[in-house]
């Protein structure tokens, strides 16, 4: 949720925090703002909509000036306004502050604040940290801060400047990303490292608890309570090409067409064909322990929990592993009981979903082992796990995930073979799966190169306004997933199921309009689904399969079919989605809709 950016140095901030909103863009995007110190106060800019909407509101002779932080936010508390947008200041007018989370007891504040004679302007909740900074505040915008930050319950990633103050920016998080950049006389602070690639490399990772002060020569991090804290200065891995669209019309294509070259990013080093091993750095210490587990959980949001579904067939069925797939949001309130020696792992591409923290933190408290499988570097996931393994697909900024669940799919299944083999997996089984694995990206590649077949069948069913994905088995994920991926971008009402469940109820919807999408592929319930299509073609529903290559049987029941190269059935949900990526895709963009940036949604939850 929501994209901070804080610059001081020697340039003009203007520019320089307007471009890295944009990056940033993707975290939350209803209304967006900017504060910068000048002419011996704090102007501030903001409006409601994109950031093009700002930009263009903004005057050239306005907004000059060294020092200042902006916000793109993803409303929680008030809607997306003028008024609601962040900055926000206080009452004096000389503070100025943008922040990301919620400030849980923000009531009680306000109720605090109002009887001491503060005006309150906005509805928000932020509104109310800015006013109680700006009631401490004497000399000292740190000591303001902390005192105001010990009053408040929630979560928070901040930055504020303050008029009296030229120069510095005080920052602080508490369950919501910050990231420090720091280069030669200039500081950037983000929630996001897309945010920063343009201008430096090396970045420190504020945690939580934790406070930086920058200034426009030098910075000091501590924690709320003024301990000084050292903090190891890392290198991005990120490239500036990695974050920019290219040739592409949106990321979301950009991502999809780019998943063969991610496969094979997170396979490198890891996949070895040649000497028939699987090479898991980050498990290598505790392969003994993992693979005698008695209870392995796996825990996520959204689209990270339909790969955990993959995640628990391939456990199961290759390392033998007593496996459970849990939302997130739930396990961290339910008080799981987790016993000595259970491996909890928190599947997230961005490692920043509030949910799946807190999931983390739940199952680290309770003494579980607790892994992480997370794509952002250094994310605050990945930072408190006792070990994992990241996916290497390159950053991911199209808030539909798609090499990001591919990568999420193949990190567990190189897991499961991992494990499997310290179990009941032969060498020969486990060499017939990496010879698999080192073939797939090529044969995601015929996959991709189907993408304008499938956008003919997006636009011959796109006014549909409910479809029913069904699968069995490792492809009952699949059915879900391409489900989402049509509700998300497409605002296409979209359910997946396993197919046997079809007859339990949901076959009741079926009708000629309604658009019926079946992973069919060859496999050990292949008979199974073919009759689940017939029973559906009883009832006139409109079939669309996901079949593998040469099935012609196929063709005698389905519409259109979509053909996926001969896979492992263990293997098949990293090819079947992908034309179902493709299909939501081209449906959304056909329909009209914002495909990188949809309504109401953002890339990173990092709220409740
Ligand atoms: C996926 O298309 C969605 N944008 C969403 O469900 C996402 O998978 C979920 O919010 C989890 O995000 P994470 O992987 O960054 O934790
Ligand atoms: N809770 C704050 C608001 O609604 C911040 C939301 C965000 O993280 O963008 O303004």
């Amino acid at each position: 949720m929501c994209g901070i950016v804080g610059y001081t140095g020697f340039r003009q901030a203007r520019p320089i925090l307007l471009e890295g909103l944009k990056r940033l863009e993707y975290r939350g995007y209803d209304s967006a703002g900017i504060a910068i110190q000048c002419n011996g106060g704090v102007e501030v800019k903001k409006k409601a909509g994109r950031i093009a909407n700002l930009e263009s509101n903004i005057r050239p002779d306005t907004l000059n000036g060294t020092c200042g932080i902006s916000h793109t936010r993803w409303a929680t508390h008030g809607d997306p306004t003028d008024v609601n947008a962040h900055p926000h200041l206080d009452a004096s007018g000389r503070i100025a502050l943008v922040h990301n989370g919620i400030i849980e007891n923000y009531q009680s504040l306000r109720t605090y604040l109002e009887h001491r004679g503060v005006e309150f302007k906005s509805e928000t909740d932020t509104e109310v940290l800015v006013q109680l900074i700006g009631h401490f505040y004497s000399d000292d915008l740190e000591t303001a801060m902390r005192a105001a930050l010990r009053d408040v319950r929630g979560t928070y990633g901040v930055a504020v400047i303050c008029s009296d103050e030229p120069g510095k920016i005080v920052a602080a998080r508490k369950g919501s990303p910050l990231i420090l950049g720091i280069g030669d006389g200039e500081f950037v602070v983000a929630s996001d490292a897309a945010a920063i690639i343009q201008h430096m490399t090396q970045v420190i990772y504020l945690s939580d608890g934790e406070m930086a002060t920058l200034w426009d020569d030098g910075f000091r991090t501590t924690t709320l309570d003024a301990v000084p804290v050292t903090k190891e200065v890392t290198e991005l891995e990120m490239t500036l090409e990695d974050i920019e669209l290219g040739q592409h019309e949106h990321f979301m294509l950009k991502e999809i067409m780019e998943q063969p070259v991610a496969l094979e990013d997170c396979m490198r080093g890891r996949v070895n064909v040649q000497d028939g091993r699987i090479h898991l750095g980050g498990l290598a210490a505790m392969a003994r322990e993992l693979a005698q587990t008695k209870r392995l959980i796996l825990t996520g949001c959204g689209t990270a929990w339909h790969a955990g579904l993959v995640g628990e067939y391939l456990f199961e069925d290759i390392a033998r592993i007593p496996t459970e797939v849990e939302y997130a949001s739930e396990f961290r309130y339910r008080n799981p009981v987790l016993n000595p020696g259970t491996v909890v792992i928190a599947i997230s591409q961005s490692g920043e979903t509030a949910d799946t923290l807190a999931a983390l933190r739940e199952a680290r408290d309770k003494g579980a082992i607790a892994l992480g499988i997370v794509n952002v570097v250094g994310s605050t996931i990945a930072r408190e796990t006792d070990s994992g393994v990241y996916l290497h697909v390159g950053p991911e900024i199209g808030v539909a995930s798609t090499k990001a669940y591919l990568g999420q799919v193949l990190v567990l299944a190189m897991i499961a073979l991992f494990l499997g083999r310290r179990k009941d997996l032969s060498q020969p089984a486990l060499q017939h799966y990496l010879e698999a694995l080192d073939s797939l990206p090529e044969k995601i590649r015929q996959i991709t190169a189907q993408s304008q077949e499938i956008r003919v069948v997006a636009d011959r069913f796109k006014d549909a306004e409910n479809w029913l994905y069904l699968g069995r088995g490792y492809n009952y994920p699949t059915a879900l997933e391409g489900a989402l991926k049509l509700k998300e971008i497409s605002y296409i009402h979209a359910e997946g199921m396993p197919a046997a469940e079809m007859k339990h109820g949901p076959i009741a919807l079926i009708t000629k309009d309604m658009p019926v999408v079946f992973i069919a592929t060859k496999n050990s319930q292949y008979d199974k689904i073919i009759s689940n299509i017939e029973e559906v073609r009883a009832r006139k529903g409109r079939v669309i399969a996901v079949a593998t290559e040469g099935d012609t049987e196929i063709t005698r029941l389905a519409e259109h079919v979509f053909y996926v190269p001969d896979v492992p059935e263990a293997l098949q949900p990293m090819v079947t989605v992908v034309p179902l990526q493709l299909l939501a895709y081209h449906a959304a963009v056909l329909r009209g809709c914002d495909v990188d940036k949809p309504r109401n949604l953002a890339k990173s939850v990092t709220v409740e």
